[in-house]
Formats: C-alpha cells, structure tokens, sequence
C-alpha cells in the first residue's frame, strides 16, 4: 500500500481546515487537526490572557503528531499552522495555504481579532512566513502553495489532490506567490 501524507499550512485564516476537511474526505485519508491535539493532549505552557490564545510546545505537539501519524498505515492529511513550525514524517506534500493579505484582513475582521493580531498575521502572510519555514523543515522539493483568495473550496481541495498524486500536474502549485507584486500593482498607478 503506497502511503500518503499530505501536511496542510498556512497562516490563520487561509482556509486550511475547510480545506483539510474536503481534501480527506475526496481522498478516503483520515484528518489530523494539530489544534485540536493541542487542546485534548494539553500541550501547551499557558494561555494567553489577552486572546486566549494558547502558547504550544512545540516539541510535544511534534512527538504527539507523529505518534498519532504512524497509526496511520496508508497515510493521512494533517492540517494546522504550526505544521510549517514542526517536523512531521512521513510527508508526501506540505501545502501551504495562501490568502491575499487584504482578504486576509476581511476573514480575520469578521472573526472578531484583536487588532495586534490581526496586523501580525497579515504581516506573516505578506512575508511568505509559513512557506520559508516549511522548506526549512520539509525541503523545498515537498513545499506547494495554493491560492485560496478566490477559489472554491471545491477548487482549492481539488489543487490538493492534484499535488498528492505527484508529477507534472503539480509542479504548477511549487512556489510561486509573490504578495508584494500583487498589492504593488493594486496601489500604484503608473502614468
Ligand atoms: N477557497 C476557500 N478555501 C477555504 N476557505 C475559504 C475559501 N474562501 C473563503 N474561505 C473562508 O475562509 C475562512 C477561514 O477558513 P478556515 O477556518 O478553514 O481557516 P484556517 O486556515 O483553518 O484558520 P485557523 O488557522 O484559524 O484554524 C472561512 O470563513 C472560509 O469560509
Ligand atoms: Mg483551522
């Protein structure tokens, strides 16, 4: 049985567990949510007052990750923002999840984020935060972006599988976004 393992991240708000969740179910894969083993397994330090936030130990969130991967014989998608943060094996893709950053701003509004937060997010995803740091721990051979600003779900789940089955279809998704470019071009006119 050939196993696969697909790791979906990306900053808050990205879409990553509406995706997850359709992408799983398509590909007959069971769904590992990171912030829910976090919250079960209490593998964090503290909560944080201002947002209730709570503060992860990565370390145990990895270890706790991968023992519940190796129960998975054929594979499995794991999705969370600290996936990028963390080495999860085996991984078949990591698929980083890409917002641009003023829809961004629209999504985490409407959830009713603190200000700091919100611009911290928005920053992270302007600087290609999740995607360096997944090549830094996946390599950049493993590491894909799909754009979720304004696809489909449906769309959006199928990129996914596309990417899991490998080959030439998924090279289109290695990459590729570039924020700066697009919001230089939405701001400035040139005459
Ligand atoms: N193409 C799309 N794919 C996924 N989500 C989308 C898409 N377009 C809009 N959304 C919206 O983006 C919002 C964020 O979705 P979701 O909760 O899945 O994000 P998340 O990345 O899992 O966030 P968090 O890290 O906080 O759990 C939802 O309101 C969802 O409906
Ligand atoms: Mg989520």
């Amino acid at each position: 049985m050939v196993r696969k393992t697909l790791i979906i991240t990306g900053v808050p708000g990205t879409g990553k567990s509406s995706i997850a969740k359709l992408a799983a179910k398509q590909a007959g894969l069971p769904l590992i949510d990171l912030n829910a083993l976090v919250k079960e397994r209490g593998l964090y330090s503290e909560i944080d007052e201002a947002d209730e936030a709570r503060v992860v130990v990565l370390s145990k969130l990895e270890s706790e990750a991968n023992k519940e991967l190796k129960k998975c014989k054929a594979g499995a998608v794991v999705e969370g923002h600290l996936a990028c943060e963390i080495s999860l094996k085996p991984a078949s893709a990591v698929i980083v999840c890409r917002t641009n950053p003023k829809t961004l701003r629209e999504r985490l509004v409407r959830r009713g984020y603190l200000p700091d937060k919100m611009k911290a997010n928005e920053i992270s995803e302007m600087l290609d935060y999740c995607t360096i740091k997944a090549v830094q721990k996946y390599g950049a051979k493993k590491v894909f972006e799909i754009d979720t600003t304004k696809a489909s779900l449906e769309q959006n789940a199928k990129e996914c599988l596309e990417i899991l089955k490998g080959g030439k279809a998924a090279k289109k998704y290695l990459p590729r976004i570039n924020w700066a470019d697009v919001l230089f071009e939405q701001e400035v006119k040139f005459r």
